[in-house]
């Protein structure tokens, strides 16, 4: 196992780095996926089926991996995924993950459930790209009240409405290891939502979030992390009701994140404008278990409805450790792809410098796998540079 940030030489590394140095629930809650992890093992096997149509013969000098992301400039297509409790591995928390993004240029999105408030996370990095992810409340004010604050918050440019985890998944890593102490655990933890500091721009930082400290440390029958966050999340959300709600409560362009048919991805695409963009997501394999990694959809859709590509942005997410796993999403049609746990454990492993060497690690990669391919750009990445055939389902 490599004993520092330095001799970590890909993502992998850096999930055994912080595996050695986080506490016990923390690794829990953010290794744990749904029932036998089906989806999470899928979600990166799957890239490995996909091959590459390398071209030669092409001046690959130059290598430029910016683009743009809903008409925000970016300098690489990989963001950060809303996930929360980043503070459960390292004290540098969300913020410490928004510091690493503005060293190189990327996007993040904001989770409902982080540890620190948004006004934290964004706060001095008024040139950086940010969502907000939401968790709609059964408490509606809640989100309204947070929908509020968001719009004090210029650095936030779309709000991301997760759909595919209306209940939590059934993970058992995280309810084994739920007490699990360490240092990095016993640090005060807070979700925005959960503390009802709903007027709250800055909070004191020693400020802790009783109930959801007691529902971690003191409530046996929590079964984790992940049920504990999910406490208050409402199960009642439609296409007929929730999208004209939020309409109401924010200007905001909307990201749905969790689609996982062609059907839904159809849907969406006939709510643009207010829907700009669509994340295909099985949760990193956290909700249900057996639902398809994110690649299969993006093939249905290819297949099916080709013209959701061009109405609105549609992302991946899910089981990304490559910058081949990148380019192969970029190839199939993706406009950005997402990572989950890796900012989480380059978090755990080494606060903001563990985030950058997951950020630069991936962009080298990226970069590589786009010169070995015979590229100069992301625009220029295609379906006649991937095979997919063996993962081509119907
Ligand atoms: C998540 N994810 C998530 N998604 C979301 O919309 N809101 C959230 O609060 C969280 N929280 C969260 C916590 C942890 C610990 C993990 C691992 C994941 C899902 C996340 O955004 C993303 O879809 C997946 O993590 C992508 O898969 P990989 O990159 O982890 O394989």
């Amino acid at each position: 196992t490599p004993g520092s940030l330095e001799e970590c030489l890909n993502l992998d590394d850096i999930e055994a780095l912080a595996t050695k140095k986080i506490s016990r629930k923390a690794w829990g809650y953010y290794y744990s996926a749904g029932d036998d992890l089906v989806s999470k093992t899928l979600n990166n096997t799957v890239y490995r089926s996909i091959l590459m149509r390398p071209r030669v013969f092409v001046d690959c000098t130059r290598c430029d991996t910016s683009t743009t992301l809903l008409g925000h400039k970016v300098d690489v297509p990989f963001y950060v995924s809303p996930a929360a409790m980043a503070r459960l591995g390292h004290p540098d928390g969300e913020a410490g993950i928004a510091k690493a993004c503005g060293t190189y240029g990327a996007m993040q999105i904001i989770s409902n459930n982080a540890s620190q408030t948004p006004e934290q996370v964004v706060e001095g990095k008024e040139d950086q790209v940010f969502g907000w992810q939401l968790y709609v409340q059964m408490e509606r004010k809640k989100s309204e009240d947070m929908l509020e604050r968001i719009k004090k918050l210029p650095q936030i440019k779309f709000i991301c409405l997760t759909l595919d985890a209306p209940v939590p998944g059934k993970r058992e890593h995280d309810e084994r290891t739920k007490s699990g102490g360490g240092v990095a655990a016993n640090e005060p933890v807070r979700s925005a939502v959960q503390s009802g500091s709903a007027s709250t721009t800055k909070p004191h930082p020693e400020e802790k979030s009783v109930r959801l400290e007691e529902r971690l440390e003191g409530d046996d029958s929590a079964g984790g992390v992940g049920k504990a966050l999910f406490a208050g999340t409402a199960p009642d959300l439609t296409w007929q009701t929730t999208l004209p709600w939020l309409r109401k409560h924010t200007d905001l362009p909307i990201v749905l994140k969790g689609l996982q048919t062609h059907e839904d991805a159809y849907i969406a695409s006939l709510h643009a404008p207010q829907v700009q963009g669509i994340i295909l997501s099985n949760h990193g394999g956290r909700a249900l278990d057996t639902a398809p990694p994110s690649i299969h959809t993006l093939l249905e859709i290819r297949k099916y409805c080709p013209e959701v590509l061009t109405k609105i942005e549609v992302f991946v997410d899910g089981g990304i450790r490559r910058g081949t796993d990148v380019v192969k999403a970029l190839c199939l049609g993706a406009k950005g792809v997402g990572l989950g746990r890796a900012p989480l454990f380059g978090n755990g492993a080494g606060g903001v410098a563990g985030v950058e060497r997951v950020l630069e690690i991936l962009k080298a990669e990226t970069e590589t796998a786009m010169r070995l391919l015979g590229v100069e750009g992301v625009g220029e990445l295609g379906p006649r540079h991937v095979n997919a055939r063996a993962v081509e389902r119907d």
